[in-house]
């Protein structure tokens, strides 16, 4: 018994080398961490039960039969965070530069059919070379299947692609159906073609770095959600994402408990609002006012600054957060605010995650350059999110809400459950200056004439009394009980339910 005891540990030591010291001492010299130095960190200590260990390819081209590295370059299996299970896969570097091969697909997919069965998320750990060359379609075959089941999980539980090495060629795609992505910067890229295959085709001399690193797809492309500055921190941000997380779309999200009073009275709210409604403040102080204490995980912070979204708790329960930030193009909606935050929304939609909307916005901005890039399209997609959400939403005007851009950020209309507005809420077609020029425009030559209807337009329409008037807003309440107003709100809406029409599936203006 002894001896087979031996020869097990033995089999385990040598699949655990990986591709053997030279190459992991070649890893941490870029930087990097092994696949299973990545897993101890991500998982809490002692939980990770590894699968296919010993797993290897079959293929014979180029000689491969010779080198059959157990677990074929990837390691699979489940373990927990916050006590809460996860199934994990993370491409090992080491072996074949983490390529995937047929075999090293089979592994993944396991994890991935176990995660939808048992209703548990998938964090991906991606470090490949893409497609094993020496395999061939085997591995395109191989990748399709991964692409497939991203496919049937999505909605059904969260996944998770952390990118922490190279990731090119169709291996993005994954990734890239998945619900976030992290990546970690300067040791990580992805692409759909790599720099040599741009300068052939374009000319354009670029750097890895340039094309697609984490600056590039967190800043420029919005691929990414979130950059960090090592493995290890990458690692922390993901345990601190899925804290937020239900298990799956048939379960709520964790609850966890909270010191900071659901009645807190913030007396600081009621001197926010600047008296010139053209001045910018800062929306992350009122998000994170409102919220319970340090709880406000922000997602795509480096993109379209002009809208913040990310998770908060309030008296403890997850909340997804949209925002108009006014400090960014005066909080406007555009193109790539739409696209941001049409997505944050359906994704809390389809996990069961409340969203509180909170808006000062000016309307769309203006412009060729939004027109020409389909503004029309992509504004409608966060229409279309806000109108299909079907989880409580609970609505707070601070300021400006104008136009069509009131409309979409989850108004009454939409069907938001709870519409509350500050007193300093301006809730119009336009602003004053604006509308009075229309209205007024045989008396622009006057400037005191105008200056009067302006007052006089911004007397009777800046208002939110209007609104609160014909029901759209339920209430006009002081920004200081902010907290405890949402709190309550959650609270009353926690059994809604909605019948929807019968469909396939919707036509989402993609
Ligand atoms: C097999 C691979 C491999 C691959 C790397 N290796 N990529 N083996 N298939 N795709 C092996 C190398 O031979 C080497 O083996 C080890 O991994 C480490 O590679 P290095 O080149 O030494 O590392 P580095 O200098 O860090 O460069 C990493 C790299 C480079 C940038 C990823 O290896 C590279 O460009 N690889 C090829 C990438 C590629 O073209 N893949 C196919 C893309 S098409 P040894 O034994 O020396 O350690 C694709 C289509 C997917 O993926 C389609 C899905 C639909």
């Amino acid at each position: 018994m002894s001896t087979v005891i031996e020869e097990l540990e033995a089999k385990r030591a040598e699949a655990r080398l990986g591709g053997g010291q030279r190459r992991i001492d070649a890893q941490h010299a870029k930087g990097k961490l092994t696949a299973r130095e990545r897993i101890q960190l991500l998982l809490d200590e002692g939980s990770f039960e590894e699968y296919d260990m010993y797993k290897t390819h079959r293929c014979t081209d180029f000689d491969m039969q010779k080198q059959q590295p157990p677990g074929d370059g990837v390691v699979t299996g489940w373990g927990k965070i916050h006590g809460r299970p996860v199934y994990i896969y993370a491409q090992d570097f080491t072996v074949f530069g983490g390529s995937l091969s047929e075999t090293h697909a089979e592994k993944i997919c396991k994890v991935m059919d176990l995660a939808v069965q048992n209703g548990v998320p998938l964090i991906g750990l991606n470090d490949s070379g893409g497609a094993r060359i020496q395999e061939g379609v085997a591995s395109l075959g191989g990748y399709a299947e991964v692409f497939w089941r991203n496919v049937q999980a999505s909605g059904v539980v969260p996944q998770i692609s952390v990118i922490m090495g190279p990731c090119a060629g169709g291996a993005v795609y994954s990734p890239a159906m998945t619900d976030f992505i992290f990546m970690v910067k300067d040791t990580s890229y992805m692409f759909v073609t790599g720099p040599d295959v741009v300068k052939t085709v374009t000319n354009e001399i670029v750097t890895a770095e340039e094309l697609g690193g984490a600056a590039t797809h967190n800043r420029k492309s919005s691929v990414a959600d979130g950059a960090f500055d090592n493995d290890a921190q990458t690692l922390a941000a993901v345990r601190k994402l899925y804290a937020y997380l239900p298990l799956s779309c048939r379960e709520p999200a964790p609850l966890l408990p909270t010191q900071d009073p659901s009645n807190r009275i913030e007396e600081s709210l009621d001197r926010l609002i600047p008296d010139n409604p053209n001045k910018p403040y800062d929306m992350r102080e009122t998000i994170e006012k409102i919220a319970d204490e340090g709880t406000f995980f922000e997602i795509q912070a480096e993109f379209a600054q002009n809208i913040l979204c990310g998770f908060v708790r309030m008296a403890g329960q997850t909340v997804g957060v949209v925002a108009n930030q006014p400090m960014v193009l005066a909080g406007c909606l555009d193109i790539d605010s739409a696209k941001k935050s049409a997505r944050f929304v359906r994704f809390c939609d389809a996990f069961n995650i409340p969203i509180l909307t909170l808006v000062d916005v000016p309307g769309f901005l203006p412009g060729t350059a939004q027109e020409y890039g389909g503004i029309i399209k992509h504004g409608a997609k966060l229409l279309f999110a806000y109108a299909e959400a079907t989880v409580p939403k609970i609505t707070v005007i601070t300021r400006k809400a104008y136009g069509g851009a009131y409309d979409v950020m989850a108004s009454k209309h939409i069907r938001a459950d709870i519409n509350y507005a500050w007193p300093s809420a301006e809730i119009a077609v336009m602003g004053a200056k604006g509308a009075t020029e229309i209205l007024y425009r045989s008396e622009l030559d006057d400037k005191e004439k105008i200056e009067q209807r302006t007052a006089e337009y911004e007397a009777r329409f800046a208002n939110p009394f209007i609104a609160a008037q014909r029901g759209f807003i339920d209430e006009v309440i002081q920004p200081h009980s902010t907290r405890r107003r949402v709190i309550n709100s959650l609270e009353i809406l926690k059994n809604k339910t909605v019948n929807m029409p019968t469909k396939k599936h919707n036509n989402i203006p993609l």
